[in-house]
């Protein structure tokens, strides 16, 4: 596929068929996020892909918890950058793969290595979190290359329950589990992403203050 043609439908893709994803696939896409930036290359990061029905259903039970939390919270809070028909969709695809997170054919989870602890020079905010990111994003972006469906999610790793993902998980103290992401073939299909207008967001030399800008959602 033409570069920019991955990047402008590389978008969230929450609903899967059954079939497998053949193992050299998925090391392709492990060694597509492994290529990812790293805070003076120290490549604080490492990658669990999860096949076997039983951690699958663990995770799913954790995702249940955390999504069941954020529907309840999010399900009426507006998003003045997303119409209330799309918002729907989201919201809908979202219940969906809460249902049906233990039937992805795969799930991989992004750890951050906390022992090689990032610089402040390059860490913004929580460091783990931002040595993982980068890299998530060559997955999702290859994973749109392949034809596979994915989408970065978080909400399993609510509060304490990033432990008990660590403990499913087997993992030592140091590796954190930050980013959850399933893969599947897609039943739907890719793209287009949808934004703001770029004008919005674009500033030339100086921040511009723009009065027509909507309000910021709260986050
Ligand atoms: C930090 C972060 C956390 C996210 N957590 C979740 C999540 O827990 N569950 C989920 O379904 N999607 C999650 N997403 C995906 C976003 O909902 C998605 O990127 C956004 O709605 C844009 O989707 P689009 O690219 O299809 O337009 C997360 C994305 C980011 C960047």
């Amino acid at each position: 596929m033409e570069f920019f043609d991955v990047i402008q439908s590389a978008r969230a893709m929450r609903r899967y068929k059954p079939d497998p994803i053949p193992e050299d696939v998925l090391v392709q896409l492990i060694e597509a996020a492994h290529l990812g930036p790293s805070g003076s290359n120290r490549q604080a990061r490492h990658w669990v892909v999860v096949r076997d029905p039983e951690v699958k259903q663990q995770l799913a039970d954790l995702n249940r918890r955390g999504v069941s939390m954020y529907l309840q919270n999010n399900r009426e809070a507006a998003n003045p950058h997303v119409d209330q028909g799309r918002r729907e969709r989201f919201l809908a695809a979202v219940e969906h793969q809460m249902n049906h997170m233990h039937e992805v054919p795969a799930i991989v989870i992004a750890c951050a290595d906390t022992v090689v602890k990032p610089t402040d020079t390059f860490a913004v905010g929580s460091s783990a979190a931002t040595e993982v990111w980068g890299a998530v994003q060559n997955l999702l972006l290859a994973a749109r290359a392949l034809g596979v469906g994915s989408v970065p999610t978080t909400l399993a790793f609510i509060g304490d329950q990033r432990d008990e993902a660590a403990r499913v998980l087997n993992l030592p103290d140091h590796i954190l589990p930050m980013v959850l992401v399933p893969l599947g073939w897609p039943t739907g299909n890719f793209g287009p992403i949808r934004r703001r207008p770029l004008d919005e967001v674009l500033h030339w030399d100086r921040y511009e203050h723009k009065s027509d800008s909507p309000e910021r959602p709260k986050v």
